[in-house]
């Protein structure tokens, strides 16, 4: 399965900014308390995007990690080299398609992380297969466990206000998003059967607005004409525009009615050991 999905760094960058402004709970600390990333350790961040999970550990490590950030996006590799030099840390940022071969020798990381972007594979078997093979395998002599493989996506009851306010103000099915109708399921099942051992963790983030413009933000940012997946609903700008002003009458009458709005996101994180 082909799909086409592509982010422009403005509305990834916009997303973020409202998760951190109106959440009530912190993905950072949630990963960080999951996988512990230790210095000396060697990282690949598949479908890096603008660094935020690379930076994340870069700090967490207090810069003693080894550290690769992937993607096929310039424009996002752009932002996180600039990030990178600003910063004056040592990551290394380079282009990375995750429906090819990776660009790695067997048995180099001791994790591989993906945060909402591996699951877009086209390919499940052959992209988690790449991940498990740049993995270092167990060393029974020292004692050492397989490299860990991490990947967090939406689960299937993620974002339901969103969605339910977008189907009220359009009357028509929203899109299928690859992601959350596959995180739980296929990419699971798929994880599961290539390494030794899978776990599902779940994060949950209530995202309360105090009023309907942020929401419109955050509509915007998930919705752009930039983003193929929501293309289904609009053609060209003026349609968007008119698709906006329903979302916002709907979302204006719910924030009426219950004085404001508020949206869970709702996370899995699959943790895998190879
Ligand atoms: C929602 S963003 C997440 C970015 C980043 N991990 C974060 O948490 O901010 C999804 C990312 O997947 C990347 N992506 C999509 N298809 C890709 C592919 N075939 N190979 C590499 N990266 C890809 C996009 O360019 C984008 O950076």
């Amino acid at each position: 399965m082909e799909i086409n999905y592509q982010e422009t760094s403005k509305d990834l960058l916009a997303r973020i900014d409202i998760h951190e402004k109106y959440g009530s709970a912190n993905i950072d600390q949630w990963t960080n308390d999951l996988l512990k990333p230790q210095a000396g350790m060697s990282i690949l961040d598949v479908g890096c995007g603008a660094g935020k999970l690379s930076f994340l550990f870069n700090d967490y490590t207090k810069g003693g990690a080894k550290i690769t950030g992937g993607d096929f996006s310039e424009e996002l590799l752009a932002k996180a080299r600039e990030k990178n030099k600003k910063l004056g840390a040592g990551i290394n940022f380079q282009f990375l398609d995750f429906n090819k071969p990776f660009n790695f020798a067997d048995n180099t990381f001791d994790l591989c992380t993906s945060a909402f972007a591996i699951y877009y594979a086209s390919n499940l078997d052959f992209t988690f297969g790449e991940a498990h093979r740049v993995l270092r395998s167990p060393d029974a002599v020292l004692g050492k466990p397989g490299g860990r493989l991490f990947v967090s996506g939406p689960l299937p009851e993620n974002k339901k206000m969103f969605y339910d306010i977008i189907k009220e103000a359009t009357n028509k099915p929203i899109p299928p998003m690859p992601g959350s109708s596959r995180f739980k399921g296929d990419i699971f099942n798929t994880v599961s059967k290539i390494f030794a051992k899978t776990e599902l963790h779940k994060f949950e983030n209530h995202l309360t607005f105090p009023e309907v413009a942020p929401f419109i933000d955050y509509v915007r940012a998930s919705l752009s004409e930039d983003r193929k997946l929501w293309t289904s609903m609009f053609n060209g700008h003026a349609e968007y525009e008119e698709l906006i002003g329903k979302i916002e009458a709907v979302a204006k009458k719910w924030f009426a009615r219950d004085g404001k709005l508020v949206m869970t996101k709702v996370v899995g994180g699959i943790l895998a050991t190879k």
